[in-house]
């Protein structure tokens, strides 16, 4: 793999458990990397682990004018940007749709969708400025099927996959290339840790057992995807989605004693 020197990289939710993971290991490979995130201690801590290839920016996916600032701040700070990775995302507590209030719909649909679309929409102009780039937008396997009692989650990584479709048509003939990722079950904070309204976590709804790859996701596994998909070696594939998922979405795998 190609190091990244002379990237600059800003990763949303840069603090997450998967977004960190990119954010380090972009670092360790030459980018620059700017972590935009809303916790703000563990932005500004991560970036001085880092040193001065790193900056942390107040960034809330789903406010217009914090995007417009976050790229600014980019370009003051590096001189460009090359790669948005578009990794925030929230989830619901479990709820029948009947019982799912509007107000959660709406928060998960402005983080997840609205703040995809905005990162394109801001990102755009300065990755053109730049000569081109990537977009890499982190969807989710439950953007492909349906799982019940998660619908503003399912319905808004369905629809980034057709953002990511659209803005690869819109931004190609700028050597923008635009791509998903589908990651599986994922061990972060994300899964483990029960969601807001809700005593359970998510991974309690999950064994690996079935999976073809019997463990769950780690965080270093998105991010070897990541780094393959920011790298020349992706540099004729665009409006691509990419599932990891340890096989989770082939079905149950062999029994043990079948094997
Ligand atoms: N963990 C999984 O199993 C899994 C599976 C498929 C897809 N994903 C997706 O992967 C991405 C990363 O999730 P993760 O697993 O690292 O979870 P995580 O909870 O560790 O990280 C999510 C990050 O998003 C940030 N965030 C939330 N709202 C924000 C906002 N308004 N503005 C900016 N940042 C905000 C959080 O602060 C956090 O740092 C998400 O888009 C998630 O939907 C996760």
């Amino acid at each position: 793999m190609p190091r990244f020197d002379n990237q600059t990289v800003l990763v949303t939710g840069g603090t997450g458990g998967q977004g960190a993971s990119h954010v380090r290991a972009l670092h360790a490979e030459g980018a620059n990397v700017v972590i935009g995130a809303v916790d703000a201690e563990r932005g500004a801590g991560l970036a001085a682990e880092l040193g001065g290839a790193a900056r942390f920016v107040h960034l809330d996916v789903s406010q217009e004018e914090s995007w417009v600032a976050a790229i600014a701040e980019t370009e003051r700070a590096f001189g460009a940007l090359t790669v948005l990775v578009n990794n925030a995302g929230v989830q619901n507590p479990p709820a029948l749709i009947e019982s799912t209030q509007r107000a959660t719909w709406a928060r998960i649909l402005d983080i997840n969708l609205t703040g995809t679309f905005l990162g394109i929409k801001t990102a755009a102009p300065a990755l053109r400025r730049a000569g081109g780039g990537a977009i890499v937008n982190i969807a989710s396997t439950m953007g492909i099927g349906g799982t019940a009692c998660y619908a503003p989650y399912v319905a808004s990584k369905w629809a980034v996959r057709g953002l990511t479709r659209t803005a690869a048509l819109e931004l190609g003939r700028d050597n923008i290339r635009v791509n998903a990722i589908h990651p599986g079950v994922v061990a972060t904070p994300f899964i483990t840790e029960p969601a807001a309204g809700s005593d359970t976590p998510i991974a309690d709804f999950y064994s690996p057992e079935p999976f073809a790859i019997p463990r769950l996701g780690q965080p270093a596994d998105i991010t070897a995807l990541l780094l393959f998909l920011i790298s020349p070696h992706a540099a004729f594939i665009t409006g691509a989605e990419y599932v990891i998922d340890g096989g989770l979405l082939l079905g149950p795998a062999l029994p043990k004693e079948a094997a």
